[in-house]
């Protein structure tokens, strides 16, 4: 009995393991999950540059190799290629280096970007959001799925969990992810911060939403939301703890109170029932 619940453990196990391995050695999906929030392959700059036809750049596969290895010292090193394509992305993003990111890991990329760069629509063009202006209904829809009040479709975990925005009620925003008031301007825009939310790249947000994808729509939404927020001044964390300071004060006084009074009280009688009882003895 307890022999094959332990097989068939074993069983499970393994399957899983092999599936990290296998997930782990295939490029389109280690690409999908780790360089699209910030690049496309012919469809244009997000945060970082547009990979198309990257073997034609004048640097060789050698220092593509070294900078996918280790962006920043590539950078800081000073040569002339990586301080114009540093200044071209704003000159203040470097690019993180890939989880796991090896030499034979930066091979495969390249190949895998060479061979889409020749297709006519590579799976990696990104998906492209329309240009429409934002409408108040969207901005509406944003901050309701914000909130949580409209569940996302693919079931992702609401935004006000982890993040607050100006407009959120005290003690309503979570504190784990940052205030997203200004997302939009540290995101580089419309455009880079819907291509960020469709493949969320960072430490927490990729493991949540990596099997939950957000719908074009809801992103379109959620951008519209954040967009008319920037500008607007951030939910004040410590404002909120002084709320919470008051509240707990007022209970505690209210608290002090209450004992005050009922300790009177209680004194009061016994004081009585002293006098009460010691009065006809006092005097045989
Ligand atoms: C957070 C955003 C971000 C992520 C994630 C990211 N990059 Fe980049 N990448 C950049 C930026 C920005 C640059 C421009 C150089 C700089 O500022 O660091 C760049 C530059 C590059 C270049 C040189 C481009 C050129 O035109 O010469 C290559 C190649 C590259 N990235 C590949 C990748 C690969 C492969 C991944 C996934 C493992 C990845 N990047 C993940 C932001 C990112
Ligand atoms: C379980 C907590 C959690 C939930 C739920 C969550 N986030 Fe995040 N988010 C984080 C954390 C933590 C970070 C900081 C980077 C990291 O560790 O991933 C972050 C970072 C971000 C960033 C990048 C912010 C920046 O300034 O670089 C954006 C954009 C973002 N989240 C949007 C959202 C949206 C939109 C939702 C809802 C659809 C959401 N998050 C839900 C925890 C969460």
């Amino acid at each position: 009995m307890s022999r094959s619940i332990m097989l068939r453990g074993t069983v499970v196990l393994a399957v899983v393991l092999t599936a990290t391995m296998a997930d782990a050695q295939d490029s389109p999906d280690y690409f999908r999950q780790n360089c699209m929030n910030c690049h496309t392959i012919g469809g244009g700059r997000l945060t970082g540059p547009d990979l198309k036809d990257l073997s034609k750049r004048r640097v060789g596969r050698d220092w593509m190799i070294d900078f996918l290895l280790n962006p920043k010292a590539v950078i800081d090193a000073g040569d002339s290629y990586a301080q114009e394509i540093f200044d071209a992305s704003g000159g203040k993003v470097y690019m993180p280096v890939g989880p796991g990111m090896t030499k034979q890991r930066a091979e495969d990329l390249l190949d895998l970007i060479d061979a889409e760069s020749k297709l006519e629509k590579s799976q990696f063009k990104g998906r492209q959001f329309s240009n429409k202006p934002f409408t108040t209904a969207d901005r509406k829809r944003g901050r309701q799925i914000f909130e949580g009040t409209q569940q996302l479709k693919a079931g992702g975990a609401s935004c006000i969990s982890c993040h607050s925005m100006h407009d959120t009620p005290a003690l309503g925003g979570g504190r784990l992810g940052p205030d997203l008031t200004e997302v939009v301007t540290r995101l580089k825009g419309r455009k880079s911060l819907s291509a960020w939310l469709v493949a969320p790249g960072t430490e927490t947000m990729q493991p949540i939403f990596k099997g939950h994808p957000m719908s074009d729509d809801e992103i379109h939404s959620l951008v519209a939301y954040f967009e008319a927020s920037a500008g607007k001044s951030p939910s004040e964390p410590s404002a909120n703890r002084i709320a919470l300071l008051l509240m707990g004060l007022v209970g505690a006084a209210g608290l002090v109170f209450v004992f005050d009074s009922l300790w009177k009280r209680r004194f009061h009688n016994v004081r009585r029932q002293l006098v009460d009882v010691s009065s006809p003895g006092d005097h045989p």
